[in-house]
């Protein structure tokens, strides 16, 4: 087996550009039972921004708001409205990443840098994916700070009760009709990951909108990245709505996992979050098709979570509506039991609950 030129130990950290990431840090904080572990900005020395780092477990997730409007950041906001900028990967060599990508013809966002403070340093570099998102190679081998060099730890007199979320299992990416095939290439060639599943519109074409879905992942799969392409349905896509809404391609949502998806989802629903809505037919003849699951049935009905079984195990998943009132970014909460794959016993019901949420928007 030839060896892996850009290995990756996982996700580091995902970056999201907001309009306002101070309310937006406890919206996180308070509902998703995130900690708020670092601040950069004007009282660090930053002059055009500020951004807050949230932790749970593996999962970090920072919040970037511009302080001027003709700063590259509120230029991306006023087009993509909040979303996602920077998915960052974990590395062992930032600068070796950096040069086996763009070798292989990826586009340089930034070229490797040295950050230092006083916990040591930090290699980074950037390159180009979809849209305007980049990924960034982080090599963190050297440091023990809170989060980066120039980040000051905080600690809040108000401490959120975690709710279990663990570590990013995928990030999908929304892209223009025609172009899966180009970024399913792209990752393959220039990131050395591999296919692992195709979903056509036979699989997950619904009475109105459709979709093809690839699924790629890295060497030791704990990167997997779905890219979503809109296909042919009688009326727009949910992905079209994306696509007009963010103004291009972008990430879609972020599969987050839970180690116990009833506890997580209860503690989710109390604290405001707002689930896409199944109709309870869908629980009528669900263990038929799933067989038996360990939890209990009238519970995973009751907080409206899907099931779906593969040939290695089930899994349980739930998605949540937008996180914002443009219809683009929403999270995906999931739990694993032994299931590797995406659930896509759900497509039909998933899509239609979408569909009703689009017809709702006048976007169907
Ligand atoms: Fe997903």
């Amino acid at each position: 087996m030839s060896t892996d030129f850009l290995p990756i130990n996982g996700t580091d950290h995902i970056e999201m550009y907001v309009g306002n990431a101070k309310q937006a840090s406890l919206f996180y904080q308070h509902c998703f039972g995130f900690e708020c572990i670092a601040y950069a900005g004007p009282e660090t020395g930053l002059r055009d921004r500020a951004s807050y780092v949230l932790k749970q477990n593996k999962i970090r997730l920072v919040l970037t708001s511009p302080l001027r409007s003709d700063s590259p950041i509120s230029q991306h906001i006023q087009k993509h409205g909040d979303g996602v900028k920077v998915l960052a990967l974990w590395v062992d060599d930032a600068a070796k990443s950096f040069r086996e990508t763009t070798l292989r013809r990826a586009e340089e966002a930034a070229r490797p840098q040295r950050l230092k403070d006083e916990h040591g340093e930090v290699v980074v570099a950037s390159i180009k994916t979809y849209g305007e998102t980049i990924h960034t190679f982080v090599e963190r081998k050297n440091y023990r700070g809170p989060f980066l060099p120039g980040y000051r730890a905080i600690t809040n007199s108000v401490k959120p009760t975690p709710i279990g979320l663990q570590y990013v299992d995928h990030c999908v990416g929304n892209v223009e009709l025609g172009r899966m095939n180009h970024w399913v290439e792209f990752y393959e060639k220039v990131m050395g990951f591999s296919l692992l599943v195709t979903f056509d519109d036979n699989d997950i074409s619904t009475e109105y909108s459709a979709l093809m879905s690839k699924v790629v992942s890295n060497g030791n799969g704990y990167i997997k990245f779905p890219i979503n392409e809109p296909a042919e349905g009688k009326k727009k896509s949910q992905i079209d709505e994306y696509l007009e809404f963010y103004n291009g391609p972008g990430v879609q949502h972020i599969a987050i996992a839970t180690d116990d998806i009833i506890h997580t989802v209860g503690e989710l629903r109390q604290r405001g979050v707002e689930f896409l809505y199944v109709p309870e037919i869908y629980y009528e003849d669900i263990l038929d098709r799933v067989g038996h699951i360990n939890e209990d049935l009238k519970e995973l009905k009751r907080l409206n979570i899907l099931i779906d079984r593969d040939e290695e195990g089930y899994l349980l998943q739930i998605f949540t509506k937008p996180v914002q009132d443009r219809p683009t970014l929403f999270f995906e909460i999931i739990e694993r039991n032994g299931a590797k794959s995406f659930g896509k016993g759900n497509f039909k019901a998933l899509f239609e609950a979408i569909e009703r949420e689009q017809e709702l928007r006048g976007n169907l």
